[in-house]
């Protein structure tokens, strides 16, 4: 049990990270350049930038070769047990996955009416996962790695592991509410 979750994060590191590296590093032009939607609403709105987009992608890609020196100096096999291009073709996916699920996630938001940087529960934390999964899903190394009880573990996970990791940010006075 313990070990299965572990695995997923593990196998999740690389799309979880984009948005916190798009948070410190985003910023200048938005990837809607600033137009709205037939509804009058903005598109995706200021949150979500082109550097921030970019920036996000290359940061999972980062950490997902950490995770590969990691496994290497610690020899344990769980992503370096694919061939070099396929591990990267797939967290790349990941990433990129990731990124989009982000803006995709946005776009709703802004459809409804939720102004930027709002909190929408589950369409902030499940959006990106479905849509990473779903867009990784479509390269077949990624189910060598990822078990439909994995795929289950992190649906369900995400949510939590989002819950609990901004009450720990807001316990040590990160955030300004434990949401
Ligand atoms: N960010 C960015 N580009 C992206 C994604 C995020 O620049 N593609 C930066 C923005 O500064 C953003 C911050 O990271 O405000 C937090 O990201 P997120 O919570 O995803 O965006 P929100 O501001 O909450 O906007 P939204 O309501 O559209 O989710
Ligand atoms: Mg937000």
């Amino acid at each position: 049990m313990l070990d299965l979750i572990l695995k997923t994060i593990w196998l999740l590191l690389p799309a979880y990270t984009p948005n916190n590296f798009a948070v410190l590093v985003g910023g200048g032009t938005p990837i809607d350049f600033g137009k709205n939607f037939f509804d009058g609403r903005r598109i995706l709105g200021d949150g979500k930038t082109w550097r921030g987009f970019v920036g996000g992608i290359a940061g999972g890609v980062l950490t997902a070769n950490l995770q590969y020196a990691v496994e290497t100096l610690f020899a344990f096999k769980i992503y370096s047990s694919l061939p070099y291009a396929e591990f990267f073709t797939l967290t790349m996916l990941l990433a990129a996955g990731s990124m989009i699920g982000d803006s995709v996630g946005s776009f709703f938001k802004r459809r409804l009416g939720y102004e930027r940087g709002a909190r929408f529960l589950i369409v902030d934390q499940l959006t990106f996962l479905i849509v990473t999964l779903f867009i990784s899903a479509l390269y077949a190394p990624f189910w060598k790695l990822f078990s439909v009880e994995i795929i289950l573990t992190a649906i369900l996970l995400t949510p939590a592991l989002h819950l609990g990791i901004n009450y720990i940010a807001f316990r040590i006075g990160f955030k300004e509410v434990p949401w």
